[in-house]
């Protein structure tokens, strides 16, 4: 059985650990400390197949490992997890670079939009490691469950190894994806990252949070 480690303790963490003990995987919920009061409660929840631990802990403990943190402290959490715990293993990033600010509406942050991307800039930190960018432009509950926003949505995949993206693909299929489209290498998280803002809008405009693009084709 494929061991998962999963950075984050917020609402995308929680859901996409779940679902993986849901499908048998054996998964550690990383956090920037050991005893996090939100980690420990899921894991309780979980039973055996679930365990909490440090960002490096977690990072140690994963065959693949999921990115669900703030994208503004992504890149430190990196440098929690540690280069050498992730050389060689696929990291799935599902963080966004947002930029919030009382009185605006959220942005993408400056340095990491049209040129540049939060997905490369993480792959740029790690070189052996396989990442891969996904599931970012959907709310965490339709992340896992493609079905709840009500059609056969898209998803968008960006990343430079094709091995590491057919593994991917497979758990995306798990989590209910059925059409796929790999745009290409990293550089491509931009485009999934600039998509945000229009996610972000429809919600405002809809109030409907179970929302997902699809590619007509
Ligand atoms: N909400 C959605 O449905 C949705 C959909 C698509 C994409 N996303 C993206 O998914 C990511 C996770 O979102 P979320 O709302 O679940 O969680 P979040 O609140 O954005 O992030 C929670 C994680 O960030 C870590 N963190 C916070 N400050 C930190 C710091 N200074 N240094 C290191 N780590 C720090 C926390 O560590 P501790 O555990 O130690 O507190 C926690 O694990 C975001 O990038 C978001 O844009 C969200």
């Amino acid at each position: 059985m494929k061991k998962i480690g999963v950075f984050g303790t917020g609402m995308v963490g929680n859901a996409i650990a779940t679902k993986l003990v849901q499908l048998g995987y054996e998964v550690m919920m990383g956090s920037r400390t050991p005893d996090n009061e939100k980690a420990l409660a899921w894991a309780k929840q979980q039973g055996n197949n679930a365990s909490t631990g440090t960002f490096a802990s977690a990072a140690a403990f994963g065959d693949i490992v999921f990115n669900c943190t703030q994208g503004d402290v992504s890149l430190e959490v990196m440098k929690q997890a540690g280069n050498e715990n992730l050389r060689n293993k696929i990291l799935i990033d599902v963080s966004n670079p947002l930029l919030f600010e009382p009185g605006k509406r959220p942005a993408l942050m400056p340095g990491l939009c049209n040129t540049n991307s939060l997905g490369e800039s993480i792959q740029q930190f790690l070189p052996d490691t396989h990442v891969v960018k996904t599931l970012n432009i959907v709310n965490c509950e339709v992340m896992v469950n493609a079905s709840k926003c009500g059609g056969d949505a898209t998803m968008l995949l960006a990343g430079n190894n094709t091995t590491a993206k057919a593994s991917v693909t497979e758990l995306l299929q798990q989590f209910g994806w059925n059409d796929i489209i790999d745009m290409g290498d990293i550089t491509h998280a931009r485009s999934s990252e600039m998509m945000l803002p229009v996610w972000l809008s429809v919600y405002g405009a809809t109030k409907k949070g179970f929302v997902a693009f699809k590619m007509v084709r």
